[in-house]
């Protein structure tokens, strides 16, 4: 099942503008809002959090200034939570330019919420050079850079957060795809080791930069959120031609309910590989939890 509800965004002063155009290297930044029912959310426990994700720092498609009205942005949608889904560097087929790691992740720690900003790190985000003069690493450049900036890292680790409603967890996972073994992929992910920390009945959420982990997420987790497809980047006719995922375009993007489990994948706002993006506006995801019907 899939659904979707898009929105422009309206960039706040000083932000995006109108020169913003369609093009082949993507459209203007919409705020694609969803407001998901899972069972294993409670419905008086009110949450609203914004998924940002897919970065993918580095000149020209991605330049700080972007980031910057990325970020004014979500901070203008005034979200309980805001989470960020991994994959902060550029990964290209053509030349581009990296910046130094604190460079974006000065930008990204000015983004607040209420419960905090919480990241997870993308499969671009290891195994690559991270910035101009560094060695490609295990990921703990871009742990270091936004953990610096003030935002915290969850590998595999999860944090208790509360709103006035009262309290969740929130779980993050590292990513499953941080190097190629034998033309398969390897994964720092533990899924298992997550779910067996949920000791007690609060609800949970799971941040994980790809979605493939979700046939494996049990009912107890109420929803998880994604990125890493970017919707397949070039989409046609609403189709995406190739997704980065052993499902196919299963998860290729928005909303998916299986066995009364909820996920969302994230299009994202950056590009990689090709530097296209066709048939899918960057986007920001915000999501509405344990709101009535009536609001
Ligand atoms: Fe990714």
């Amino acid at each position: 099942m899939l659904d979707r509800r898009d929105a422009m965004a309206r960039p706040p002063a000083g932000g995006l503008g109108t020169a913003e155009r369609r093009s082949v290297f993507g459209g203007p930044l919409v705020v694609r809002r969803y407001a998901p029912r899972p069972a294993a959310w409670p419905r008086d426990l009110r949450l609203r959090a914004a998924l940002l994700t897919d970065i993918h720092a580095g000149m020209p498609l991605m330049p700080l200034e972007r980031i910057a009205a990325i970020v004014d942005t979500v901070n203008a949608l005034g979200a309980d939570l805001v989470l960020l889904g991994g994959d902060y560097l550029s990964s290209m087929k053509l030349p581009y330019r990296r910046f130094a790691p604190e460079a974006w992740a000065r930008e990204l720690g000015r983004l607040a919420a209420p419960c905090g900003v919480f990241a997870v790190l993308g499969n671009h985000d290891h195994g690559r050079r991270p910035g101009p003069g560094l060695r490609p690493d295990d990921g703990r450049t871009v742990r270091a850079a936004l953990e610096g900036a003030g935002i915290a890292v969850l590998e595999n680790e999860a944090a208790t957060l509360s709103v006035p409603d009262g309290e969740f967890r929130l779980l993050g996972l590292a990513s499953q795809r941080v190097r190629k073994e034998k033309g398969r992929w390897i994964g720092a992910d533990d899924l298992d080791g997550l779910i067996r920390g949920l000791d007690d009945d609060r609800p949970a959420l799971l941040l994980a930069h790809e979605p493939d982990i979700f046939p494996r997420v049990p009912r107890r987790v109420a929803l998880t959120l994604s990125g890493h497809t970017h919707g397949g980047q070039v989409r046609i006719a609403d189709r995406a031609l190739v997704v980065p995922s052993r499902y196919g375009a299963r998860y290729a993007w928005g909303h998916c309910i299986e066995d009364g489990r909820h996920l969302l994948v994230s299009g994202g706002v950056g590009v990689s590989g090709w530097p296209i993006r066709f048939g899918i506006d960057p986007e920001i995801v915000m999501v509405d939890l344990g709101h009535s019907d009536e609001d």
